[in-house]
């Protein structure tokens, strides 16, 4: 594998620093942008450099101006950003807890913020050499396998992000050759994320942060460049969109 750069948004998601930690520790790695809310309480030595975002457009816009300088040499992107629950939203279990702040601020942060990287990422990373896009969507975004109900404002803010991935997926094919983006679902991970969800979930089917992120670079480094935009679970297998 040639040198590269990686940028990962989202950077404080627990699954996101398990990442960061396997580019740091790869000689092939020159550098790694970490783009988050909040900048790390202690500055480690480290080939991580932390970018702070509030996520508004003019944000998102005056860091691509950085990252211009980097463009075609930043080959593996990461957008972390997921919200399923905070101090006042709970995932809805029935009709009557549906909300319009709460459908608002979960597509805020699920669909909204992800496109808009989408969206100004281009130039930056159409380049000569191969880029993959990994958009952390889940598992519940898919349509054709809803078969519990429920879970409205996530489930249909990831189902709105597979089809703006899919989306810009075909104009990205004409624009910029090199690039895949992926759609992908890490299974229930151990973060704050899942903690309150995490009681139903087998011993064996909640994964560490570490285990998902050698999974996803091992996906991201194998996959086939088709300019066709994928749906893929942290074993590598096809989800139907
Ligand atoms: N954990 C699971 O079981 C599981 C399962 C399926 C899918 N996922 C998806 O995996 C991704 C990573 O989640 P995680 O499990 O690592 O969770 P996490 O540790 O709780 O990370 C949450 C992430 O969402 C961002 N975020 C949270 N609230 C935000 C807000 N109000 N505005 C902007 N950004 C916000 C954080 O960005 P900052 O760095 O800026 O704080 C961080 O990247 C999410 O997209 C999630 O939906 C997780």
């Amino acid at each position: 594998m040639s040198s590269f750069y990686a940028l990962v948004i989202g950077a404080g998601s627990v699954i996101a620093q398990a990442t960061i930690q396997k580019f740091e520790a790869d000689p092939n790695c020159l550098g790694v942008f970490a783009v988050s809310r909040s900048l790390p309480k202690i500055s480690t030595e480290s080939k991580a450099l932390w970018l702070e975002s509030d996520y508004s457009e003019e944000s998102i816009h005056q860091i691509c101006k950085r990252l211009a300088l980097y463009a075609g040499k930043i080959t593996k992107v990461l957008i972390c950003n997921g919200m399923l629950h905070d101090e006042s939203i709970m995932p809805e279990r029935k009709l009557e807890e549906i909300s319009a702040s709460q459908l608002e601020a979960v597509f805020h942060v699920n669909t909204v913020i992800p496109m808009l990287w989408l969206s100004k990422l281009l130039p930056i990373i159409q380049g000569e050499q191969p880029t993959q896009v990994a958009l952390f969507s889940a598992r519940i975004g898919s349509i054709s396998d809803n078969k519990t109900g429920g879970w409205y404002s996530y489930r249909a803010s990831k189902a709105a992000l597979n089809m703006l991935i899919q989306t810009s997926s075909v104009e990205y094919a004409r624009r910029a050759k090199n690039v895949k983006l992926i759609a992908f679902h890490p299974g229930t991970t151990d973060t704050p994320l899942s903690k309150p969800f995490q009681r139903a979930v087998p011993q064996d089917k909640l994964f560490t942060a570490e285990f998902v992120a050698t999974q996803l670079l091992s996906i991201m480094e194998g996959i086939t460049m088709d300019n066709k935009a994928a749906y893929l679970d942290w074993n590598n297998q096809t989800i139907e969109w």
